[in-house]
């Protein structure tokens, strides 16, 4: 509490306009497990199995100390204005020598879907990504049917460079993926057009 009263709002690691990346706690855990169960949620990605409160408190717990170089880094996604956590996002299997990473993101509050947070939320990644953690390249493999997060992905940046054919097994069939990167070089050469997409992302 601050020496006011008032209740002291999170410092943000990083700060979007409306929403911004924290580190994970258990609490953000309690939030987020129910809604990581829920079918139209876990659908496409690739939460195939019931995710148990435990479970996701030892992963978090695996992490182990994020500030040395661990090969997975996650956020909780938090909007800015009502002060609570709306999803998560992380960048995995790092490899330090190779200076490329997996970015996965997932907006478990379904009333938050269609507005723009996962390309804000995915931006704000990517900004950590090259301009903080110096990686070369990030990628990210997008089920065929999900229309919705390939959408995000190309609006933040990223190409569509191959298709893994039958690759996963959704809803009684085998279904394709789609490999997404994006170079350093591209995120240095966008940075303008990523500035003026977060300005359009501001509330008028
Ligand atoms: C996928 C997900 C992260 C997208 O989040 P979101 O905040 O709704 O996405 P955005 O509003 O930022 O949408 C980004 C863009 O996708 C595109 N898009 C949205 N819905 C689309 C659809 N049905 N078909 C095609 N494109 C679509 C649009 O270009 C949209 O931008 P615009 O409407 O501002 O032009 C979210 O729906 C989610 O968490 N789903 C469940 C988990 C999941 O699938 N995670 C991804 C695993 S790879």
């Amino acid at each position: 509490m601050a020496e006011s009263g008032k209740k002291s709002l999170p410092i943000p690691f990083l700060a979007g306009p409306r929403v911004s990346l924290q580190p994970q706690s258990e609490t953000d855990i309690t939030v987020a497990v129910p809604r990581i169960n829920d079918p139209e949620v876990r659908h496409y990605a690739r939460a195939t199995y019931p995710v148990t409160m435990e479970a996701r408190k030892k992963q978090l717990a695996d992490v182990g100390d994020i500030s040395q170089k661990s090969d997975s880094i996650p956020f909780a996604i938090w909007l800015n204005a009502e002060e609570r956590v709306i999803g998560d996002c992380s960048i995995n299997n790092i490899s330090w020598t190779d200076r490329n990473a997996w970015v996965g993101l997932g907006i478990g509050d379904k009333t938050m879907w269609g507005q723009g947070i996962a390309v804000e939320a995915g931006t704000l990644l990517l900004d950590y990504a090259f301009g903080e953690l110096n990686l070369h390249k990030i990628i990210a493999g997008i089920f065929m049917p999900n229309k919705r997060s390939q959408g995000a992905a190309r609006k933040g940046g990223l190409e569509c460079i191959g298709i893994l054919h039958d690759h996963v097994f959704v809803d009684g069939h085998f279904i394709d993926s789609c490999i997404f990167e994006m170079f350093r070089d591209e995120w240095l050469s966008q940075k303008d057009a990523r500035g003026k997409l977060l300005e359009g992302i501001l509330p008028s």
